[in-house]
Formats: structure tokens, sequence, C-alpha cells
């Protein structure tokens, strides 16, 4: 049977950039849009390009690096945002130019203070300017779930006529329930009359962002916007997996429709982003979470153990989760082994890269036991998604808080140059990140700090992962430590947060502009 493919539009990079604690590097954000192209997204929204140079820098390398993926970037209805979007996206094989401005009379009243025929106005020249640079241009209707649809139906004919090419319905709020959106998608859909792809962008702030979408489908939308693990702005977005694995598994119902997705990488996807942007998915969340195929009570356990299919209704080997082999490696595994199991885990390193995280699986190895998928994906990404390293850990030693003041020396390089010094703190951490800030002279205020157990035993991996800001007037920033020892773990996040800063330092303006409330 011919099916009809739904378009999958990633905007894991832009609007799940907008969760609050996810901003990622330029290493990073190339990293994750390489992963997104080989789980087969349509399109990747891969940032604003206007927001700041760090952003635009971000999409100009992506740009480079997908090939089979379309890459698109927001821009404001504004001719600066689109020309920044233009510029950033010129070098992609396939590229879009995604532009939105409010057409709900509250944003219009309030936000924008603009009538609507100003704001039909200027929606007409940005996409008649956003075409000057490329044949693909979508159109948002901002706040689409509490617009009035006579309105709607007249801006969405206008930048039609203007050459948009997708018109895409954005319930910005997460204000609106199934049914509602379906009505309104077929009501657009049956206006514009195949002249333009219906799209949905639906966010989870009644936790329907997910059905919303699939309800989407039901009347006639054909690409939908969504972001792994759910991630996006507030409550975030319709969960990627979860509208994908709804589709395949229900194919009773969605009849004659299919996605580009390889599902296969939807597990690899979801702890690649979740390692670096160090936001976990909640344990009973669908699809991805740790619990989505642990089978707890007796009854469960045994209904299982006679058919998988009594309480299974998707195999977990279907997102990529190879239960049975996620026991590996050990000190004894060879290269071609380590290389195999990589490969097996999706991931393709030069001869420079295997040399390196194969000594790191090695020093890791002559301490812990046994080591697992996670562990590896997590070596893997830390290593890979490095920026350059202004400031690299070499040595730290800690003196005991038990009944004295709690100390650290450290010794840090920068420029070829080892620093050591030592310093005291309310806690051993405070200790740690005081030090820290004395050698490089970089004062750092620690806004988030967590810790997390990467695999069972007592000698699991420590992921800690910290949010700080080293000047008030910029946003925060995340880092990343990965290793047996807390504190090491500790010191090497911290470090990382500074070494992101100045990697930006200089090229963030605007940073986390708020791509849906201003213009
Ligand atoms: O939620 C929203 O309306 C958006 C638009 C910019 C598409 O993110
Ligand atoms: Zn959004």
């Amino acid at each position: 049977m011919n099916q009809e493919i739904i378009k999958i539009f990633d905007t894991t990079l832009r609007d799940g950039e907008q969760s609050p604690g996810a901003s990622m590097n330029t290493e990073e954000k190339i990293q994750i849009a390489v992963q997104l192209e080989r789980l087969g997204v349509d399109i990747i929204e891969a940032g604003f390009a206007a927001a700041s140079p760090g952003d635009f820098d971000a999409i100009d390398k992506i740009s480079q690096r997908v090939q089979n993926s379309i890459v698109c970037s927001l821009a404001r209805a504004v001719e600066k945002d689109i020309k920044a979007a233009g510029d950033a996206i010129a070098k992609a094989k396939s590229k879009r130019i995604h532009t939105f401005i409010a057409t709900s009379p509250i944003h219009m009243q309030h936000k924008l203070k603009m009538t609507p025929n100003e704001v039909i106005k200027r929606a007409v020249s940005a996409v008649a300017y956003a075409r000057t640079f490329v044949r693909d241009v979508e159109f948002s209707c901002e706040d689409a779930g509490r617009s009035e649809m006579t309105f709607m139906k007249e801006i969405v004919d206008a930048v039609i006529e203007a050459g948009a090419t997708t018109i895409n319905l954005p319930d910005t709020v997460g204000f609106r329930l199934p049914s509602e959106i379906g009505k309104m998608v077929k009501e657009m859909s049956d206006f514009v009359k195949g002249r333009a792809i219906i799209s949905v962008h639906n966010h989870n702030d009644l936790g329907l962002g997910v059905a919303n979408s699939l309800e989407a489908i039901m009347h006639g939308a054909r690409q939908i916007e969504c972001t792994v693990n759910g991630l996006g702005e507030r409550a975030g977005n319709a969960a990627l997996e979860e509208i994908v694995m709804a589709i395949k598994t229900r194919q009773d119902i969605f009849k004659g429709f299919d996605t580009r997705i390889n599902t296969k990488e939807i597990y690899p996807t979801s702890r690649l982003i979740a390692n670096i942007t160090g936001i976990e998915p909640q344990p009973n969340k669908a699809i991805v979470g740790k619990n989505a195929f642990a089978h707890e009570s007796g009854i469960h356990q045994d209904g299982m153990l006679k058919h998988k299919e009594t309480y299974e209704i998707i195999r977990p080997s279907d997102i990529g989760l190879d239960l049975e082999d996620t026991l590996i490696l050990g000190k004894h595994s060879g290269r071609a082994a380590f290389k195999d199991k990589l490969a097996k885990l999706g991931f393709e390193l030069d001869e420079f890269g295997l040399n390196a995280i194969f000594e790191k699986f090695k020093i890791l190895a002559d301490k812990k036991k046994v080591i697992y998928d996670d562990d590896i994906r997590a070596l893997v990404t830390s290593e890979m998604t490095h920026i350059q390293k202004a400031y690299e850990l070499v040595a730290m030693q800690l003196m005991d808080s038990t009944g004295g003041v709690p100390s650290a020396a450290v010794t840090i390089r920068h420029n070829d140059m080892e620093t050591t010094d030592a310093g005291i703190g309310g806690g051993t951490i405070d200790a740690v990140f005081k030090t820290i800030d004395r050698i490089t002279g970089y004062q750092g205020t620690l806004i988030d700090y967590s810790v997390k157990s990467l695999s069972q035993g007592k000698d699991a991996l420590a992921n800690v992962t910290v949010k700080v800001t080293f000047n008030d007037n910029e946003p925060a920033m995340i880092g990343h430590g990965l290793s047996l020892d807390t504190m090491l773990a500790s010191a090497e996040a911290y470090i990382g947060a500074l070494n992101s800063y100045l990697s930006m330092e200089g090229k963030l303006k605007i940073k986390n502009i708020d791509s849906c409330k201003t213009i």
C-alpha cells in the first residue's frame, strides 16, 4: 500500500533549547544535528540565527554538515532576522526559512501593538523577502490556538500568495484540546486546498501536545513539529518519540501514514540529548523513560515470561534499546571489540576520535569492573562535544571537612602552563569551585548543581551537571563532568561551564531571546 509520509520537523535545537537550562554549545548542537539526521527527521530547525552570533555560527556549521535533512532557521517577521536566517543556512544542501508573527487578538493588541491589517502586511513582506533567499518558506501564525479562524484564513491566503510553502498553526500556550485542534486543522486544510502543507506545533502545558498532534494528522496536517524528550518552552513540546511510535504502533488507526524516522535511533538520540542538556526524561516518560520497559509487579513479570505481548506493546529493540546486550566490555576488551561496540551504538568515529575515546575507556575499565552501554554513550558524548578547552583540570586533592575546614588544592592547565592553588569553602564543593575561581580569575555563581549515577553498582560513573553564571548580564552556562569520583566530576563540570562561557564570550549578545514573545 502507498503510504503518505508525515514530515517530522524537529525543533529540539531551537524550541528545545528554550527549555530552562538547556543551552548547548556549538559542538554539542552539531553532534545533535548529525544524530537527528541519522534518526531520519525531515527538517532540523537548527536555531534562531538573529538571536546571537553564537546561534548564527551553529546554524552555519550545521548547514555545512547535514546532507539529508532540510536545515531551517527561525526568523521573526522582520528584515534583519530573515537576512540572518538566509545567510546562516546559505551553505545547506536543502534549506528553509521559518518566519512567524502572532495572530491572536491578545498578542496583536498587547505584545505587538499592531492592527490586524498591519500584521498581514508585515507577514506578507516577510514571506516575500524570505523567498529571495530560499524556495522553501514556512509561515507560522503564532498563538494560532487562540486566533480567530476568519483572520487566520485572511493572513494564510496572503502569505501563500507571497510564496509560503508550509503553514504552521502553533498552539503556542498549549491551551487547546484534541477535538479543537482537529477542527482548526480541518478547516484550514479545506481552505488551503493543497496550496501549502499544513503543520502543527503543540506545546504541552496541559499535557496534550502529543494527543493534539496525532489528532491534527487525522484532520489534514502533514507536518508535525516536535522535540526529542519533549523539551521546549515551559512544559515543553510534543515529544517526537511518542508521536512516531504512536503512528507505528497503531497502524490500525493511522492506516496509510508513515514517517521517515528510523525508530532504532530513538533511544540513542534521547540519550545523547539527555547527556548533553543534563535534562533527564522523567523515569515514567513514555518510550524513553528509564522505566518505560521495566515490569515490576509479579503478575506482570509472570505474564512477560509466558508471552511478551501480554504486557508489552513496543519491543525495546524497536527504539534501539538492547536490553539483552547491556552488559559489555571490561578491561581486557581490545580495540576491535570496542570499535564494534561503538558502531552498534551508532557512533562513527575517525581514527583520532577512536584512539582518544579508547584511551579514556581503558582508564575507566581499570577502575570499573563492568562497563554499560550508557557509560560508553556518556563517555563518547563528553569527548566529542568538548569545545576548545581554555582551562583543563590536571589534579585535585581534598581535605576532609570532618571537624575541620573543608579545603581543596587544585592544579589547572591554561596556555600550556600549570597553576596550583588551595582554598577553603563552606563545604567541599564550595572549596573546589572557589579555588578554581582563584586560579582562573573568573568569579562564577553556581545556579544549579545535579549529580546522577549513570548505571547500576557502587562503582557507577557520576554524571555531574552544573549551571553557572560568570556575568550577571549574560545567560548561565551549562557544564558536564563524568568521573567515578563525584568531586572530580564536579570540578570538570565547573571548568566545562567556564570553557563554554569563554568560547562564547564576545559573541553572546541577545542569547535566549524569547522567540515566541518578542517582535
Ligand atoms: O510556540 C510557538 O508559537 C513557536 C513559534 C515560533 C513556531 O515556537
Ligand atoms: Zn514553540
